[in-house]
């Protein structure tokens, strides 16, 4: 069979990965990948929001199954327009990835369907939204409604920094459109975890828990990244806790969007936080997380392949979801300077006994040699009897990485251990 995944991070690298150990496959093209795969795939030029060149790709080369991994493609259509074309697609279709692509529709349903999240009010004027922050608790939290890539989401600690955010999400268009409307709402506070389910809009079969590390530097200072490391499980993730997410945040998910007429096939990521009132809905996302997978997927044991093709035949009740009884830790590599300016084009040189391990998320592939291309440049994961072997299984591995300009966060994993010392 021959199969595309859309897509080209460390995200997208590790689903290849593991689609490659079903040997019913043939071939693996990424549109577009990175030059960090060549060797996991067939790279294909094509942006992953050129969604009319990737169904005529599909179309041309006879695709078999499409995997749409990020949110972008998704929002868009890709796998309404793919469907169109007759080409199966794991990912939701585009009415059902507006839980990720609008926070106003996800809290909107939330409330609806009283599944448990921080209280807040919306605006699409930004006079009232000032007015509504003057007597509003501090902290608070801004939202912009659309996709910003990862970075609408504005803390402000006092009430100059909320309107600061208000002015420049709703006057100055920092987002541009996706700031036409925001949502104010309420601090949460508590370890949070990230849930990634497989569904295919009646079943929900959760992965293995992670958490991530959004902050740029050690100590959780510095600027929100895309996330700078993982590990899995999560250990503030118990049994009893999982439980009770089960039942009232992930199945009346599943239930509220067949209602909504908004049925969610493919992998919806659950963004918790475990609050003193019991777990909340901070975030939806449409799709794996990105580094969450580098640590979710190496614990899989069943075929990733059939997992998702049961989501999109609608048969994920009959299907295998096991994962191994172990830990993950997966280290960024960035480039120093992200997520602001950064240079890129610094020739990698990665061991060949560590190749596995590395998921590459932006890199060129230049006669024989790969450079960095990229913000986040790779993520290096290592799988231990504990939490601790695989944190420092993946630092040994990153001391064995070299590229000029990287840089990456000491402590990844750091909190969990504290955490798993505590029980
Ligand atoms: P998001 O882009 O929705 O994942 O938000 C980015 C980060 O902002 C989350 O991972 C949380 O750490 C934080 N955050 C979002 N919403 C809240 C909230 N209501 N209370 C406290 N922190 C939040
Ligand atoms: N790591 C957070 C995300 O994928 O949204």
């Amino acid at each position: 069979m021959k199969v595309m995944v859309v897509g080209g991070g460390g995200r997208e690298h590790a689903i290849i990965r593991k689609l490659k150990e079903n040997k019913k496959i043939e071939q693996i093209f990424a549109l577009p990948g990175n030059g960090g795969m060549h060797k996991d795939a067939t790279l294909v030029n094509i942006g992953a929001k050129d969604i009319d060149a990737i169904v005529k790709f599909a179309t041309e080369n006879k695709i078999d199954y499409a995997v749409v991994a990020p949110d972008d493609p998704l929002v868009l259509g890709c796998v309404n327009a793919l469907n169109e074309v007759g080409i199966p697609a794991f990912g939701p279709t585009k009415e059902a990835a507006i839980i990720e692509g609008s926070k106003v529709f996800s809290k909107n349903l939330m409330k609806k369907y009283g599944i448990p999240t921080a209280s807040y009010e919306v605006f699409s004027d930004a006079q009232k939204a000032l007015d509504f922050i003057k007597t509003a608790p501090i902290p608070t939290v801004i939202k912009a409604d659309g996709l910003a890539l990862g970075k609408g989401v504005i803390i402000a600690l006092t009430r100059e920094e909320a309107e600061d955010a208000i002015k420049s999400v709703m006057t100055d268009k920092k987002f541009g459109a996706s700031g036409d409307n925001i949502v104010i709402e309420e601090f949460l506070e508590g370890p949070e975890v990230s849930v990634l389910a497989f569904t295919d809009g009646n079943c929900v079969k959760p992965m293995v828990s992670s958490m991530d590390h959004k902050r740029a530097l050690d100590g959780d200072k510095g600027l929100n990244t895309g996330g700078m490391g993982t590990i899995a499980p999560n250990p503030y993730y118990t049994e009893k806790i999982a439980e009770e997410c089960m039942k009232k945040i992930f199945l009346p998910t599943i239930e509220a969007m067949k209602k909504e007429g908004r049925e969610f096939r493919g992998c919806l990521y659950f963004g918790l936080m475990l609050t003193k009132d019991g777990p909340k809905v901070i975030e939806y996302n449409c799709r794996f997380g990105d580094p969450e997978t580098q640590v979710v997927l190496p614990l899989l044991e069943s075929d990733l392949f059939e997992i998702m093709q049961a989501t999109t035949n609608g048969t994920l009740s009959e299907c295998e979801v096991e994962f191994a009884d172990k830990n993950a830790c997966c280290v960024i590599m960035a480039s120093k300077g992200y997520p602001e300016k950064y240079q890129s084009g610094f020739e990698m040189v990665i061991p060949e006994d560590i190749e596995k391990d590395v998921y590459v998320a932006g890199a060129k592939y230049e006669n024989g040699k790969i450079y960095s291309a990229g913000g986040r440049v790779l993520g290096v994961t290592d799988i231990g009897s504990t939490l601790k072997g695989a944190i420092d299984g993946a630092y040994a591995k990153v001391e064995k990485i070299k590229f000029d300009n990287a840089f990456y966060r000491h402590d990844i994993g750091g909190r969990a251990l504290l955490a798993t010392e505590e029980k």
